[in-house]
C-alpha cells in the first residue's frame, strides 16, 4: 500500500504571543533534533497563532529547523474588504505548509458550517497551503447518531467541492474529547478514521484515500499515543494542551521509542 508519514501536529490555540513562540520553537527544535535517526520519518507542525508566524517562519528557515509550521484558520476570501480576517495568500507568503479549518471551536464560537468550511478549504488549497480539515461528534450526537454518521456527513460536505487529486489532512477530534482529559480509545479512533477513509474513497477516489492521511485529536498525551498510532487508518495526532508543554510535545513525536 502507499505509505503515508505521520504527522504530528501542535495546535497551540490562543497561547503563546510571538516572543514566546521563538523561545518554544528553539527548544522544541533541541529535543527533537537527533528525532530523524533515533525514530526514523515523523513529520512535526505547530500551529501558532497568526501574530507567531513570521517569527516562526524565520526561525525555521534560519536554523534550517525539520518543522513545519501552519496557521490555525484562512478566510474563504483571497483579499478585499475583509477585516479582520487572513487569505490563504498571506499564509502561503509566510510559507505555511498548513493550515487547521473547521475545528470544533470555530465551529462553535464562530459559527462555522460544513459549507463554509468546505470554502475555507478550497481557499487554502488555491494558494497551495495543505488543509487540516476538522470534523467530529458532540457527546451527545454520539448518542443520537452513533461514532460515525456525524463525521462522515461533515467530510462529505468538504470533499464534494474538492477536485479527486486534492491533497488534503483530515482530522477526527470528538469534541467530547477535546480538552477533557478523557481520549477515546484506540479502537473508537480507528472505527471511525476507518470509516472517514471509506468516504474518502467514495467520493474522491481509492488513490486519494490510500495517500489521505487521517490524524485523531483529543486528549493526546505521551501516555497514549502508541495505541493510536498502532491503528491501521491513524496516521498522527492533532494535539491541544500536550502540545505546550515542550517535552511532553516532544515525546509524543518520538512515539516510535
Ligand atoms: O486541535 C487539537 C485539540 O482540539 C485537542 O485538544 O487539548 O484535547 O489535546 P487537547
Amino acid at each position: 500500500g502507499v505509505a503515508r508519514i505521520p504527522l504530528i501536529a501542535g495546535n497551540w490555540k490562543m497561547n503563546l504571543d510571538h516572543l514566546q513562540s521563538i523561545a518554544f520553537v528553539q527548544k522544541l527544535a533541541w529535543a527533537l533534533k537527533d528525532a530523524k535517526h533515533a525514530f526514523g520519518d515523523v513529520e512535526v507542525a505547530v500551529f501558532p497563532p497568526f501574530t507567531d508566524l513570521r517569527s516562526v517562519q524565520t526561525l525555521i528557515a534560519a536554523d534550517k529547523l525539520e518543522l513545519a509550521h501552519g496557521a490555525q484558520d484562512v478566510s474563504m476570501h483571497d483579499s478585499g474588504a475583509y477585516t479582520g480576517e487572513i487569505s490563504g495568500a498571506f499564509l502561503s507568503a509566510l510559507a505555511c505548509r498548513y493550515v487547521i479549518i473547521g475545528h470544533s471551536e470555530r465551529r462553535q464560537y464562530h459559527h462555522e458550517d460544513d459549507e463554509i468550511v468546505a470554502k475555507k478549504t478550497v481557499a487554502a488549497l488555491r494558494h497551495g497551503v495543505t488543509p487540516v480539515v476538522c470534523v467530529g461528534e458532540t457527546a451527545e450526537d454520539l448518542e443520537t447518531h452513533g461514532p460515525s454518521a456525524v463525521p462522515m456527513a461533515q467530510l462529505r460536505v468538504v470533499l464534494d467541492a474538492l477536485e479527486a487529486d486534492a491533497d488534503i489532512v483530515v482530522a477526527y477530534e470528538p469534541v467530547w474529547a477535546i480538552g477533557s482529559g478523557q481520549a477515546a480509545t484506540p479502537e473508537q479512533a480507528q472505527q471511525v478514521c476507518a470509516a472517514l477513509r471509506t468516504t474518502i474513497a467514495e467520493v474522491l477516489s481509492e488513490d486519494a484515500a490510500a495517500r489521505t492521511r487521517i490524524i485523531y485529536g483529543g486528549s493526546v498525551k505521551s501516555s497514549n499515543i502508541a495505541g493510536f498510532m498502532n491503528q491501521k487508518d491513524v496516521d498522527g495526532a492533532l494535539v491541544g494542551g500536550a502540545s505546550l508543554d515542550v517535552d511532553e510535545f516532544a515525546a509524543i513525536a518520538r512515539f516510535r521509542q
